[in-house]
């Protein structure tokens, strides 16, 4: 689990203030409506972005917000070439008194540290990556939908802006906070079919499946792609050893739902190293017991699925993320076989958990760990 919500120490001097550079002619209420009008994953970004450099004389530097604006970038740009890039991804509501608030940005910027950490890069501090989050979205405050299945993606994102193509970690580093309008991952909220992917893996021990790396994300289309081959909306990956355990779904972290008698449990793969620690699963994980609902952190393999949606045993699985918010699983398709999760339609407990998030990321529900992070 992820073990705590507040910022740690700084591990470089944090740059107390952001130049401000606002964009002159502002989009206005109309153009704002035809520009997200569309608002499919990553498409309908707003005015402004944050940017910062590091260097390893001067450490974090030179913050900005400053109109969204392409980069000229050296083609012998490291990042581009050997991928030391990582990248965050978390979302501003509006909530319904009409405020706004970005959920759990202090957990986002501890995983990005300890993504960069990874990939030898240089750390932001907690408190820089909060504070730039807070300066995007007031510049953009316009742009955070009051519309209940939208919201306002951020997605922070830093690579090695070094010029030179020595094979060793860099010595300057670009980070960029960009926002967009998004609605539902999958369109209209309906169970999606899984495909298990067993030609491909995602992660292997030792590898970088715990990191947001970039490289992670192309390196799964083609068993996406394969996925989509078999009328799949989404692939399970499995663990690189055995192929055996099930660890994630696609860009999601996975929940099962255990019937025992009148009793419900939520059970989730451990985070072993090759799991992307999500918030959204932590988030899960500790709200459950306050829904009567058991949780373990254990080994579930497909063998077990099949079997226990056979059984009944299992009743639901779902997929989690801060795209995707909670999604039911309705069918999984194997190289051999097919079966339905519960009677293939979304979830009781799905349903009872992603009411809860909705409830407090629109300020509705009671939010006593303070997720909501108020701009
Ligand atoms: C591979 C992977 N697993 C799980 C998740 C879910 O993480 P979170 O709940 O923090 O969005 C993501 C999304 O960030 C992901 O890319």
């Amino acid at each position: 689990m992820i073990t705590t919500d507040s910022a740690t120490e700084a591990t470089h001097a944090a740059p107390a203030v952001f130049t401000r550079r606002l964009s002159t002619r502002r989009a206005t209420a109309q153009e704002r409506a035809a520009r997200s009008a569309d608002a499919s994953f990553g498409t309908a970004f707003t005015e402004h972005m944050v940017t910062l450099r590091w260097t390893r004389q001067e450490g974090w530097h030179d913050g900005r917000v400053e109109p969204y604006a392409t980069l000229a970038l050296d083609p012998a740009t490291v990042g581009l070439h050997y991928g030391q890039a990582v990248f965050e991804g978390l979302k501003a509501y509006r909530t319904a008194d009409g405020r706004t608030a970005v959920f759990r940005p202090h957990a986002h910027a501890e995983r990005f540290r300890r993504s960069a950490a990874r990939l030898l890069m240089p750390e932001l501090p907690e408190e820089t990556f909060v504070r730039a989050v807070e300066e995007l979205v007031t510049a953009d405050e316009a742009w955070v939908p009051g519309e209940p299945h939208r919201s306002l993606y951020l997605r922070p994102l830093m690579f090695a802006s070094e010029t030179g193509l020595a094979l060793r970690p860099a010595d300057e580093f670009r980070f960029l906070l960009i926002a967009f309008v998004t609605e539902g991952f999958f369109g209209e909220p309906r169970p999606i079919t899984v495909w298990v992917s067993e030609d491909h893996t995602r992660a292997a021990p030792g590898g970088t499946g715990a990191a947001k790396y970039a490289g992670n994300y192309a390196a799964s289309y083609a068993a996406q792609a394969q996925a989509g081959e078999h009328g799949c909306d989404q692939v399970v990956w499995l663990d690189s050893q055995e192929r055996r355990w099930v660890e994630e779904l696609g860009g999601m972290n996975v929940f099962f739902v255990e019937r025992d008698g009148p009793a419900r449990k939520l059970v989730t793969p451990p985070l072993s190293g090759t799991i992307l620690p999500g918030v959204t699963r932590d988030t899960l994980l500790r709200a459950a017991p306050g829904l009567g609902l058991d949780v373990e952190e254990r080994r579930i393999a497909v063998d077990e699925w099949r079997e226990g949606c056979r059984s009944g045993r299992i009743s639901e699985v779902f997929a989690c993320g801060t795209a995707a918010q909670v999604t039911s699983v309705g069918t999984v398709r194997t190289a051999r076989d097919e079966f339905s999760v519960g009677d293939g339609r979304p979830g009781l407990v799905a349903g009872m958990l992603s009411d809860l998030l909705s409830g407090i990321e629109r300020g509705l529900a009671p939010d006593p760990q303070k997720w909501m992070h108020y701009v």
